[in-house]
């Protein structure tokens, strides 16, 4: 399988080995994990030995990284990857309180556009504005710092994107003819020259920009310089390149469910907050929490997970059990298990309220973050180190929407890097 969409195999088999991608990596073999029993189970036992695994089978230049193996190409084992998630640890605590305003100040200004260009031309792109907010807001909350201050001025997620795609250039699929695609996208490695001005520009930024951090980065033994690299990486690759996928699967799955579920979570949000967004106050929103973790479940924005097996270990499925090898290359692709039928019903339907009351007992099988929903990333494993994070912002997504509107209409179509959003509509609260 070489795009990032495969199909489930022939013969019911749910653990098929396979080959991805197809040319541009040494050992293009990996044994495919499908169902949901599978995937939360194996989910423990891999790791990562050796540095190609966040992107499967296939490994970037280094260059694109300025030389350092950043956390999230790291294995649990390796001598770097406790400091350095500490250090995002301390990064995403030491600056929790400027999430919220920074959120609402960015995503604030988002809607105000989004409206005025309805109101000119009848539509507006949410994806193209989300990746303005999304850089905006993560760079003012997480480093305190505003780009558009900064040499930087709007161009970072222009830089940010350029950089990704030369990053993951074999692993997408951009709708050209797949001999085309497979020739000029999937056999090659882009080269980093590409864009290693943009990655100036960017590393620039965030030596300018991190300098607290990067005192505690000392503290813990990593050098200014490595911190600088891994601070990059991760708020422009895990956390905007996941906003970039999030936000606009969000704004789909809601946009899709319609007039209904928009006044029961527009009544709810009104009624619950009071006029404040807090952190309580979300959590005292159940429809709302739902509504967020089953976006998630329904189209994990990384659906694709890769590990090489520690040890020889059985791998249990609903009907069978399958002998995995130490060291052989596994690969998850999160939508076989989180839409599984065995264990969601109606899975392949967005339920906005599944998740509510007894629904809570399906987090489990919510793997959006490389774990379950139900376990938080630690320095010892490999989940997302920005969890909770993530769940804050998704919420405030929902909560800022209907806080402003009553309902909203959307135009859906797809591009290489997810969905494709257009507001047509937003209607203004009526309570
Ligand atoms: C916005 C949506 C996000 C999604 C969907 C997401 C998803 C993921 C996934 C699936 C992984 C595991 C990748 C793998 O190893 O195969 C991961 C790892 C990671 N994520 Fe996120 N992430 C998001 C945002 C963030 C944010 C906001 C941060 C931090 C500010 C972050 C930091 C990390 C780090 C550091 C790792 C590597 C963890 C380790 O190696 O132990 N992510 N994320």
């Amino acid at each position: 399988m070489t795009s990032s969409s495969p199909r489930p195999p022939p013969h019911n088999s749910t653990v098929p080995s396979t080959c991805h991608p197809a040319l541009s990596s040494p050992r293009p073999r990996v044994v495919a994990l499908l169902d949901a029993a599978e995937l939360s189970l194996s989910l423990r036992h891999l790791a990562r030995r050796e540095e190609r695994y966040f992107t499967g089978t296939f490994m970037p230049s280094l260059s694109s990284t300025a030389v350092y193996r950043t956390l999230s190409y790291l294995d649990v084992h390796e001598p770097n990857h406790a400091p350095l998630k500490k250090l995002l640890f301390f990064l995403l605590s030491s600056r929790r309180q400027s999430v919220i305003p920074e959120f609402r100040r960015t995503f604030g200004d988002l809607f105000l556009g989004l409206e005025s260009e309805i109101a000119k031309r009848g539509k507006a792109d949410f994806g193209e504005a989300n990746d303005q907010a999304a850089f905006n807001f993560l760079a003012r909350s997480l480093l305190g710092k505003d780009p558009l201050e900064s040499k930087l001025g709007s161009d970072g997620p222009k830089l940010v994107t350029k950089w990704v795609l030369v990053q993951l250039g074999p692993l997408l699929t951009l709708g050209l003819p797949s001999l085309l695609e497979d020739l000029v996208l999937h056999s090659v490695r882009l080269p980093a020259a590409l864009v290693k001005s943009d990655y100036d520009k960017l590393a620039a930024f965030f030596r300018d920009s991190s300098g607290p951090v990067l005192d505690e980065a000392e503290r813990l033994g990593i050098s200014r310089e490595e911190a600088v690299h891994n601070l990059l990486f991760t708020i422009c690759f895990n956390a905007f390149g996941g906003m970039k996928f999030l936000f606009p699967g969000l704004v789909k799955w809601v946009g899709r469910a319609g007039a209904r579920l928009h006044g029961k979570l527009a009544e709810e949000i009104v009624r619950s907050n009071g006029g404040e967004v807090t952190m309580r106050a979300m959590e005292e929103m159940p429809l709302m929490k739902s509504v967020v973790y089953e976006a998630m479940r329904i189209e994990p924005p990384v659906p694709l997970q890769y590990g090489r097996a520690r040890r020889d270990f059985v791998v249990e499925s609903h009907d069978a059990g399958f002998e995995i090898r130490a060291g052989e290359l596994l690969f998850g692709y999160q939508p076989f298990a989180t839409k599984d039928p065995r264990v969601f019903e109606r899975a392949e339907e967005f339920v906005g309220d599944r998740f509510v009351g007894e629904g809570e007992r399906l987090l489990k099988h919510v793997l959006w973050s490389n774990g379950p929903e139900t376990e938080s990333p630690t320095t010892s494993n490999k989940q997302c180190a920005g969890k909770d994070f993530v769940l804050l912002v998704a919420r405030m997504l929902v909560v800022e929407l209907f806080m402003r509107y009553d309902s909203f209409d959307i135009e859906v179509g797809s591009g290489p890097l997810g969905s494709s959003v257009k507001l047509t509509s937003l209607k203004r609260a009526s309570f």
